[in-house]
């Protein structure tokens, strides 16, 4: 199977970038919108065939080059025994980790826990377009270790869990281990039941300094990461936030790194060096406005992708809620239209 998407991340040139969206199943289709009248969302995420059908969804509607599977960076800690509820603010666990005495005692791995995934990957795998590949994720450790901590998000802030981070070591180490050995074993089984890609979503990267994210959260990110490609299968980092930070990736050998909306990609693209791609990094806001803004904004990348061989079009974090849909289909019609040889 080859496409634009798993061309261009081998590096076999194509005449246009590749164009997916973070978050792109669920929210703005309104065919989900219909769903979920019907299922909740972790009803939805537990059964296969739906998960497939949402998954499936942006890629016959919206025309995106890639589908990533519909679940959520959450089910780590759920397998781990931590009880998990969607409410309409979020994500929310029932006893964070920052309330109990000794984490240790109250996690309890359940790797069959994480079932209802591969056999959605399985589901989906029946019904995907021969051309399309699917991408599967998971959470990084330290952002799927700050809601664990925290228990909930509190405007993307996670004050007792950065706490914990500088004062317990001990705790830390051993919560950012666990994490990375089920999500190791969890990445190993998406490959299995045939993902195409693989990326780790680090949203909360840029909660720490860069030096001690480099020095502290860095080696735990690359064990999943190795552990992936090792299986032959491309790899994309997305540490939201890092900021200048950036550079520290310059050595990786991650296969393409994804850029947030606060960064230039040509700033980003240069940081990272050559060997590395770069995913992004459309600022997701802009597709809450207008044709005309969007088209503006999306004219800027022209000069980028026309010399850019090593580039997914993307946005930079996640589709947001109020997203029209009309929108996200003009961004995906657009990127495919462009002459990326010849500019506009
Ligand atoms: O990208 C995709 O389309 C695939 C599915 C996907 C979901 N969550 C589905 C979802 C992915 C890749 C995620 C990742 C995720 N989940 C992250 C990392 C990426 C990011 O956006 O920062 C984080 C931090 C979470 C945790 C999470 N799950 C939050 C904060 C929320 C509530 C707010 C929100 O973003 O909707 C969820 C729920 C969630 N995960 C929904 C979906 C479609 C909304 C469920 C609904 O009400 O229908």
């Amino acid at each position: 199977m080859s496409n634009v998407f798993t061309d261009t991340i081998k590096g076999i040139y194509h005449e246009r970038p590749p164009v997916w969206f973070m978050r792109q199943a669920g929210r703005i289709i309104p065919e989900y919108q219909l769903l979920r009248g019907k299922y909740s969302f972790h009803e939805l995420m537990y059964n296969p065939e739906l998960a497939a059908e949402v998954t499936l969804q942006p890629v016959h509607r919206l025309g995106v080059d890639a589908a990533i599977l519909f679940s959520d960076i959450l089910v780590i800690p759920e397998a781990m025994g931590m009880k998990l509820e969607f409410t309409n603010h979020g994500p929310r666990f029932e006893t964070p980790l920052n309330e109990v005495r000794d984490p240790a005692a109250l996690l309890d791995a359940n790797p069959e826990k994480l079932r209802h995934v591969y056999d959605a990957i399985d589901a989906t795998m029946a019904s995907i377009p021969a051309d399309i590949p699917l991408i599967g994720f998971c959470g990084a450790p330290l952002t799927t270790l700050m809601y664990m901590v925290q228990g909930v998000s509190y405007n993307h802030q996670f004050p007792d869990a950065v706490n914990m981070v500088y004062r317990d070591v001990e705790t830390t180490d051993y919560l950012l281990e666990s994490i990375t050995k089920l999500s190791i074993e969890y990445a190993l089984q998406q490959v299995k039941h045939g993902i195409s890609a693989f990326q780790l979503f680090d949203t909360y990267a840029g909660l720490l300094p860069y030096a001690l994210y480099n020095e502290k959260i860095l080696p735990y990110v690359r064990r999943i990461l190795h552990a992936v490609q090792k299986t032959g299968i491309p790899v994309i980092f997305f540490p939201k936030g890092l900021g200048t930070g950036l550079r520290v990736l310059k050595n990786e050998t991650f296969d393409f790194v994804g850029v947030d909306w606060q960064m230039s990609i040509e700033d980003a693209n240069e940081m990272v060096g050559p060997n590395m791609g770069v995913q992004g990094n459309l600022d997701p806001r802009i597709l809450t406005t207008d044709k005309d803004t969007i088209r503006k904004a999306l004219e800027k990348y022209v000069s980028f992708g026309m010399k850019e061989q090593k580039w997914i079009f993307n946005l930079g974090h996640g589709v947001l809620p109020n997203t029209p849909f009309e929108n996200a289909k003009f961004v995906v019609e657009w990127i495919k239209n462009v002459d990326w040889r010849n500019g506009l």
